[in-house]
């Protein structure tokens, strides 16, 4: 069987990345020509709208916090989102407050919770910034936040350090760990591991949602041939034929035969997608 070799796979992988960066190169030279009209592309993917709103009450600034929540405050600084969000003539409105609303009754109650909003229990905060995000959330396929059963902090460290829990910006297998708060069957350890899942389960999950199953980013046998992609004649005609999968395949073989039961990890195929203990096709 001609399976693609790791340097195969790879190059692949760092075609796909150049083809994005030379995307986001051709973005950043629409904005510069934008600028002269807008202030910046900032403000036109990232509206920062006002914060979340609290009758009756003013914004204190994040000095005020620290009276009751010292340690928060102090290791604020270290959070992704205060670099991110510019302090300026609003910077006030920029720390605390940008997520929690304004603190001034919550302070003057003593710290009454009804007085201040959370977003671990209300994602709109996070919202009124991240539209696009919210979007996702209403696909038919997504972690349950809006029903309030998970939280964009079980996965985001909002106030301290990186976004992204457990670290490891640049290391994908620290990331999914993530994943492995809540998802201990697909930590392994696997005697077949499948090394796709060293790329990140965002490789093939978006963990937001999708209008995919599972929340794949892809429906079908494309998923695989992200990286598989020269495996067979036949499998590269189907995934450029974008038909869905089912019947368009053109090639010879086994593989052409079975993708009419269904895609490469159902129909009794390779349905150890996350590794297998018993079989080095994944196949149980
Ligand atoms: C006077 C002391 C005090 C100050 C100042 C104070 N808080 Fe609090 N805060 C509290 C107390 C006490 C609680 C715990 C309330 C509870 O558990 O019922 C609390 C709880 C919270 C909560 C959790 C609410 C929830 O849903 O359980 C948030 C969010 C919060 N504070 C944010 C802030 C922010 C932002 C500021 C600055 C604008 C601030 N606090 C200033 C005393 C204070
Ligand atoms: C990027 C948005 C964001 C910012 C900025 C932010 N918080 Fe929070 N805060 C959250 C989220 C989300 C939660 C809920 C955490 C969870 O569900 O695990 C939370 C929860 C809290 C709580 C409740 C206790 C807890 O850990 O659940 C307190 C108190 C609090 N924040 C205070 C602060 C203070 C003080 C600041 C500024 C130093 C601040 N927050 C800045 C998003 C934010
Ligand atoms: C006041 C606006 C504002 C609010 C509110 C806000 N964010 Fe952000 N956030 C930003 C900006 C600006 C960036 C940087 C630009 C970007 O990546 O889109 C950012 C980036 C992020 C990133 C990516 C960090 C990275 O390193 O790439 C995550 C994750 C994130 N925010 C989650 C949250 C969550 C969860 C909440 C609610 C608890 C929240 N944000 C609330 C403004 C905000
Ligand atoms: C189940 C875990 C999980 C939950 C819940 C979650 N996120 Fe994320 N989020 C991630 C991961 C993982 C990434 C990195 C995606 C990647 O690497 O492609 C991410 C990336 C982001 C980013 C960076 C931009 C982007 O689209 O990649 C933002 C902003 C963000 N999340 C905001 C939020 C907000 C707001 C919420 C809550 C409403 C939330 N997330 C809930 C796991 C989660
Ligand atoms: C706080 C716990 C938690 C975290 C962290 C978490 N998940 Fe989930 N996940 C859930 C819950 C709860 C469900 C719904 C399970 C159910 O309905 O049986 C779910 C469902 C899923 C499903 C769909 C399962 C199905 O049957 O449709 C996938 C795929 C998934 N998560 C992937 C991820 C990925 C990838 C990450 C890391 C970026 C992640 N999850 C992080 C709690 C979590
Ligand atoms: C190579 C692509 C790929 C990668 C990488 C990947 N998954 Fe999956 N995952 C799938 C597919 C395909 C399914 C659907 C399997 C099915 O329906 O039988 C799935 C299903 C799931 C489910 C639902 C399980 C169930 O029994 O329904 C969870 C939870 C999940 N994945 C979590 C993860 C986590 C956590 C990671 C990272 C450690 C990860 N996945 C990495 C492809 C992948
Ligand atoms: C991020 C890239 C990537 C994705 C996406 C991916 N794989 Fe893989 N896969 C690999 C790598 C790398 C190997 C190990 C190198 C090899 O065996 O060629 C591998 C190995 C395998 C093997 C073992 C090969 C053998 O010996 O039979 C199977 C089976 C497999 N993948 C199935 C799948 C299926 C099914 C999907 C879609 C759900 C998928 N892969 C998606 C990268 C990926």
């Amino acid at each position: 069987m001609n399976r693609p070799s790791f340097f195969q796979v790879r190059s692949f992988l760092t075609r796909t990345f150049q083809g994005r960066r030379a995307k986001i190169a051709g973005l950043s030279a629409a904005c510069t020509a934008l600028t002269l009209v807008l202030i910046s592309c900032g403000t036109l993917s990232q509206p920062i709208v006002a914060p979340p709103n609290i009758p009756g009450a003013t914004f204190v600034g994040t000095k005020a916090c620290a009276d009751c929540h010292e340690e928060m405050v102090r290791d604020f600084k270290t959070a992704d989102h205060s670099r991110l969000m510019a302090p300026g003539k609003n910077a006030e409105n920029a720390g605390c407050e940008s997520c929690h609303g304004p603190g001034s009754l919550h302070i003057s109650s003593g710290g009454s919770s009804r007085m201040i909003v959370n977003p671990g229990k209300d994602p709109e905060a996070c919202f009124k910034c991240h539209l696009e995000i919210r979007s996702k959330f209403m696909l038919p396929y997504r972690h349950a936040v809006m029903e309030g059963r998970v939280s964009c902090g079980d996965c985001h460290n909002p106030h301290k350090g990186e976004m992204f829990k457990g670290g490891g910006a640049t290391n994908m297998m620290t990331r999914n760990e993530i994943c492995f708060q809540c998802h201990t069957a697909q930590r392994g350890p696997f005697v077949f591991e499948h090394e796709a899942l060293r790329e990140g389960c965002t490789t093939c999950h978006d963990p937001h949602g999708s209008v995919n199953q599972k929340m794949l980013v892809a429906r079908n046998q494309i998923l695989c041939l992200k990286c598989h992609y020269q495996q067979q004649s036949g499998f590269a005609a189907s995934a450029n034929s974008n038909s869905g999968g089912r019947t368009l395949v053109i090639g010879e073989g086994s593989h052409s035969s079975r993708l009419s039961q269904g895609t490469c990890w159902s129909g009794g195929c390779h349905e150890a997608v996350h590794g297998s203990q018993v079989n080095s096709h994944l196949r149980y």
